[in-house]
């Protein structure tokens, strides 16, 4: 049964917009749970790179996804969600550059999108969720009460990917995360099925300027209203 005041929260937009951080908060503060969909197609893509499935074979493709569990953990303490990859903790692993570096190109692909996608509607039957990523409002809860498109400049967003991708690896240079982060949103906004855009009546968030903390009292003031009207 649907529980009383839960609402979906869908939280879209461009890459390293701070789409998780916002999402991990507003879940710890209201008592929701948090559905990282990105992180989904990035075990997919960990799967077909370890296993060396040909993506660009359907049979392979179809047969491979029949192999894929993906079960995520939350943790509302520590505001972390972590991923299970068939059992395997995969959440560190799937942030590496080499996951992001094909993970649009399968992300865009029909029948990867459906084995998502189905999960991810399922998730949502109680409500009471936050899910981000890039066709959340339009497509996994086109119905959600509260809809967030997140963006901000870019060359914030290269700076704020490159810090936390150089903390793992110091080798990784700004011109790799920026042309990844470019190629990304490319792929993402101009793919034929589930293209990243804006779903009208999704509430515009550019947090250029806005400090975690800002950014977190604009979107509970978004919440408190739909919540409470
Ligand atoms: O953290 P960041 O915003 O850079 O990316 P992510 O949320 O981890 O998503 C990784 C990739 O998965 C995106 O660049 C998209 O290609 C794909 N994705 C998607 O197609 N649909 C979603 N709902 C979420 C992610």
């Amino acid at each position: 049964m649907q529980q009383m005041g839960k609402i979906i929260i869908s939280i879209d937009g461009w890459s390293s917009t701070g789409k998780s951080t916002l999402a991990k908060q507003l879940a710890k503060a209201l008592g929701y749970i948090y559905v990282d969909s990105g992180a989904m197609y990035r075990a997919i893509t960990l799967y077909f790179l370890r296993n060396h499935v040909d993506w660009t074979n359907k049979k392979e493709v179809k047969r491979a996804l029949q192999e894929i569990n993906i079960e995520f953990q939350n943790n509302l303490k520590t505001e972390t969600s972590t991923i299970f990859l068939n059992g395997e903790n995969v959440e560190y692993v799937i942030r590496d550059l080499v996951v992001a570096e094909k993970v649009s190109e399968i992300a865009a692909i029909k029948e990867v999108r459906e084995f998502a996608v189905a999960q991810q509607k399922n998730m949502g039957k109680q409500k009471g969720i936050i899910m981000d990523g890039r066709d959340i409002g339009t497509v996994v809860f086109p119905r959600a009460e509260l809809k967030i498109f997140m963006t901000a400049d870019s060359s914030v967003r290269v700076e704020r990917r490159f810090k936390e991708l150089f903390e793992k690896n110091p080798n990784i240079t700004i011109e790799e995360v920026k042309s990844n982060l470019e190629m990304r949103d490319y792929i993402d906004s101009h793919r034929e099925i589930s293209p990243l855009k804006k779903a009208k009546d999704s509430l515009l968030l550019d947090n250029t300027n806005l400090t975690e903390r800002e950014q977190f009292q604009k979107a509970m003031e978004w919440v408190q209203k739909k919540i409470s009207g």
